[in-house]
């Protein structure tokens, strides 16, 4: 549970949209006069950019483990830097990727176990789960980034990106209470966020927080 405030993540493929619509809802947020932070994974903090760079630069060689870690690493120091205090505060914090992209791509796209995922995420994060995470409903192929250069992990190919969907799809069922899955394919950028706003204003509201 996220403490005080609200932990909303983005969650989906490369290029379903997650930045934009994070961006979008945001913004709404703040025009009610919410506290919001907008951050993202990996890379949000000091150690983070330098952690992101070793993991998105095309051409290195990392194990599957070695690539675990490192995002764990990553997000330990981001829970820790700026996500717990933002919630200590009573901020919702709005976040593109998190826990659940380390089990699709990891785990889904290259085959590590579930359970070790879980297990060293809970020692990265101190067990802190998001409130509602937006999972943006978009098969690979539809990528809207089709084209664009890509970093290591998005190079990997449409099978892997296919194995990281199924693992997303299968999270989501799995937790019905946590996750909301927002159709993407063939919706214009103001739908998808209209349907994203009613959701989260729902959950705001539920918790007494009404904007
Ligand atoms: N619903 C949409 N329809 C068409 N294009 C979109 C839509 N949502 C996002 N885009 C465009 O697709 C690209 C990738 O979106 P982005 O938000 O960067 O995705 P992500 O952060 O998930 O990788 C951007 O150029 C964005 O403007
Ligand atoms: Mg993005």
């Amino acid at each position: 549970m996220g403490a005080d405030g609200m932990f909303i993540t983005f969650e989906g493929p490369d290029g379903c949209g997650k930045t934009t619509q994070a961006r979008l809802l945001v913004r709404f947020l703040k025009e009610r006069g919410a506290s919001v932070v907008h951050t993202f994974e990996p890379g949000a903090t000091g150690l983070g950019r330098e952690l992101r760079r070793l993991l998105l630069e095309p051409g290195r060689h990392l194990s599957p483990v070695a690539e675990l870690l490192l995002l764990a690493a990553d997000r330990a120091q981001h829970v820790d830097e700026v996500i717990r205090p933002a919630l200590k505060q009573g901020a919702v914090v709005v976040c593109e990727r998190y826990v659940d992209s380390s089990i699709a791509y990891q785990g889904g796209g290259l085959g590590l176990a579930e359970e070790d995922i879980r297990r060293v995420n809970d020692v990265a994060t101190g067990g802190l789960s998001p409130d509602l995470t937006i999972l943006l409903d978009l098969d690979p192929a539809g990528s809207f980034r089709k084209g664009a250069v890509q970093d290591r992990i998005e190079g990997r190919g449409l099978e892997f990106q296919r194995r990281v969907w199924e693992a997303y799809r299968r999270l989501a069922l799995d937790e019905p209470a946590r996750f909301v899955s927002v159709k993407v394919e063939g919706r214009g950028v103001d739908a998808v966020q209209a349907d994203i706003r009613r959701i989260v204003m729902d959950r705001l509201a539920k918790r007494g927080m009404v904007l």
